[in-house]
């Protein structure tokens, strides 16, 4: 079976994006027809951004797991719903059929509900890259709790801030996870960061490593005793708890211009449809095709196009436990040839660093199984591009780059593989049912070009369905964040490009938020990091170009006090960044500096900062605002 709402040619993408802007009632109501619902919807939108307030599939009621098991088990019961990579090689590989799938699910939502989960509590899922995090998530999805998941690179402080901020009473986590030669020991993280917390109650932890944990009685439980407790009941089976369509479906923590994570929130309906819809339409997805998405599930791509989007369209999803380069870079190519993956899904950074490998580990790999292949998550540099097409895709697999967001639920911008024009480095056409809009500083629409192409903040005039809804427990939060900016538009916090034939090039943000390695960090977030460290007075945090990770953290660093030498330092403040957010947040650079460059009202220039750091020393432009120019030479000088 194929799907009726799959886009085929590009006249078809032509009038579906037509009608998705005439008419967005009639387009999504009839998408939405190919869904489960266990009531219909009485209105298929309702929306302002000034609110914000904005509801899809009004007054339906469904389960987003019925539509992603239930209803594929007549036809696709012993299809694998999930394969199963293991870090170590050597190890088996699992195939989770639907048939599995669901038994499992509803296994582990029975263990949910012994233990006191109910419909609307969040249960934050701190686990590695196993099958039994997807089980969890879609167990959340069962029986309607939230599901708030934590990359498992994510220090105790950062779980702290997070299960404070969601108020969260249940934890599913792993005594450890393997990642390449590294055994992270997620338990004893887990039990850091409930140091002084009132609120969990229970910690369900399912063994991987078997790494020695500590079990604190009355609120440790194994995750393999409960379902063995579930099954001495004799319950298989659990009933799919009747959500509201715009009832939240989860919580994704992401980091934003502020020192403080943002609780985005997905609502259970317009979350479905759209990463369906997506899903199907950007990767032109096939019955039976093997779509192998790199992403942890601990972020949105992870969410959306591993466990939500191809399970609600039936399809078979690789999940892999380990990193790209262990035991050594030839690991994707080896997951490849194996499973005789169709769809690689992954990350520029990936490609870079893989690329940094040359050919070698590519030899006497089969990748003919390949058909299409797309990136994600920052922009994908034309060397990197053409490097993916000759040598992966071997020239005649489509790339599609693929531009969206956390708060965005799924994919907004990219062309559809095969169907519609791939160009380098640019996310090309707008998805059906999107509408950006470049502006100026004042919100007005960019009209003028700059040398042949129209540059500007990009916003989106109108929602999607998977349109973030609120920043859990703060919705003035999110109007601030997203709809305040312009009036009446959505504000990415990204700059982009548009040539005449409307294809957007994503350049990257325009905020304090730095896109290392794909991975999203807020500059505000490392500086109150660093500025933990006893003997750190102050500090910036600046981006700058990083040929494998895009980006990397370059940190001016005002240090007092005596101890240690620069080198001692250097190492010290790495290790705090490490405890408070987690190792992806260690400055790159650290250039210890007496002060930093700052307006008469204290403001520090952040702009002269940046451009030192990238090596642009010469052109600083305007310093005379500066209270004391002089620091701008010490700075230049000492620039490592
Ligand atoms: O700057 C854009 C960049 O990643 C940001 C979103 O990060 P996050 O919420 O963590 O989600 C990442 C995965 C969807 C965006 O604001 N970004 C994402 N995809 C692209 C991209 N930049 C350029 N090209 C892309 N394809």
């Amino acid at each position: 079976m194929s799907y009726p709402y799959q886009i085929k040619s590009l006249e078809q993408y032509k009038e579906a994006y037509k009608q998705s802007v005439d008419n967005p009632d009639l387009f999504w109501g009839n998408i939405g027809g190919y869904f489960q619902w266990k009531r219909r919807w009485e209105k298929v939108l309702e929306w302002n951004f000034t609110e914000p307030k904005i509801e899809w599939y009004k007054g339906a009621k469904l389960n987003i797991t019925e539509n992603c098991l239930d209803r594929h088990l007549k036809t696709l019961a012993n299809t694998p719903a999930i394969i199963w990579e293991p870090n170590d090689p050597e190890e088996h590989h699992r195939v989770i059929t639907y048939k599995d799938l669901y038994t499992k699910v509803c296994q582990f939502a029975n263990v949910l509900k012994s233990n006191g989960v109910k419909k609307g509590d969040r249960v934050c899922i701190y686990m590695g890259m196993i099958p039994e995090l997807a089980i969890a998530v879609l167990a959340c999805a069962r029986i309607g709790a939230i599901h708030s998941v934590i990359f498992g690179g994510f220090s105790a402080q950062s779980i702290a801030d997070r299960l404070y901020d969601a108020q969260a009473e249940y934890i599913v986590t792993c005594d450890g996870a393997y990642r390449g030669a590294k055994d992270i020991p997620l338990k004893s993280v887990i039990d850091d960061a409930l140091i002084g917390n009132r609120t969990v109650k229970r910690v369900i932890v399912c063994t991987r490593t078997r790494t020695a944990v500590s079990m604190i009685k009355g609120r440790d439980v194994w995750w393999e005793d409960e379902v063995k407790k579930v099954e001495t009941l004799g319950l298989v089976d659990c009933p799919a708890e009747e959500m509201d369509a715009e009832d939240p479906l989860f919580i994704l923590y992401t980091s934003g211009s502020t020192g403080k994570p943002k609780g985005v929130v997905h609502a259970c309906a317009g979350y479905m449809v759209y990463t369906n819809y997506t899903f199907v339409n950007v990767f032109q997805y096939q019955r039976g095709d093997i779509h192998f998405c790199t992403a942890d599930i601990g972020w949105i791509t992870g969410h959306s196009y591993i466990v939500y989007g191809p399970l609600s369209a039936g399809g078979t999803s690789l999940m892999f436990e380990g990193i790209p380069t262990w035991p050594d870079a030839g690991r994707f190519w080896d997951i490849i040839d194996k499973f005789k993956v169709n769809i690689l899904y992954t990350a520029p950074t990936a490609i870079r660093s893989l690329m940094g490998f040359g050919l070698g580990p590519l030899q006497g790999k089969n990748l003919s199984s390949l058909k299409i292949l797309g990136t994600v998550g920052e922009p994908i540099n034309e060397e990197a591009w053409h490097w993916y097409d000759e040598h992966i895709g071997k020239k005649k697999c489509p790339i599609v780059d693929t531009w969206w967001q956390t708060e965005t639920g799924g994919i907004l911008i990219s062309n559809l593989a095969g169907v519609t024009l791939a160009k380098p480095s640019w996310a090309t056409l707008p998805m059906p049912g999107v509408q950006p809009i470049l502006v100026d500083e004042n919100g007005k629409e960019v009209t003028e070009k700059e040398d042949g192409l129209y540059k500007g903040n990009l916003c989106i005039k109108a929602p999607w369905p998977s349109t973030i809804r609120t920043t859990y427990g703060d919705h003035e939060r999110c109007k601030k964040n997203y709809f305040s900016t312009y009036e009446n538009l959505y504000f990415t916090g990204d700059g982009a490009l548009k040539d005449e034939e409307g294809n957007y090039r994503i350049t990257g943000r325009v905020d304090d938020v730095l896109n290392v390695s794909g991975h999203r960090i807020g500059t505000a977030e490392v500086e109150n990091a660093i500025n933990m460290h006893a003997g750190v007075v102050e500090s910036a945090v600046v981006g700058y170009p990083h040929d494998i990770k895009g980006q990397g953290i370059y940190a001016y660093v005002i240090f007092q006090g005596s101890h240690g030498d620069e080198a001692m330092r250097r190492k010290d403040i790495l290790q705090t960044v490490t405890r408070i957010i987690g190792a992806i947040a260690k400055p790159d650079k650290i250039q210890f500096v007496s002060g930093l460059p700052k307006t008469r009202s204290g403001k520090i220039m952040r702009r002269i900062l940046r451009k030192i750091a990238e090596g642009e020393t010469q052109n600083l432009g305007d310093t005379t605002t500066l209270l004391d120019p002089g620091v701008v030479e010490e700075i230049k000088n000492g620039k490592i």
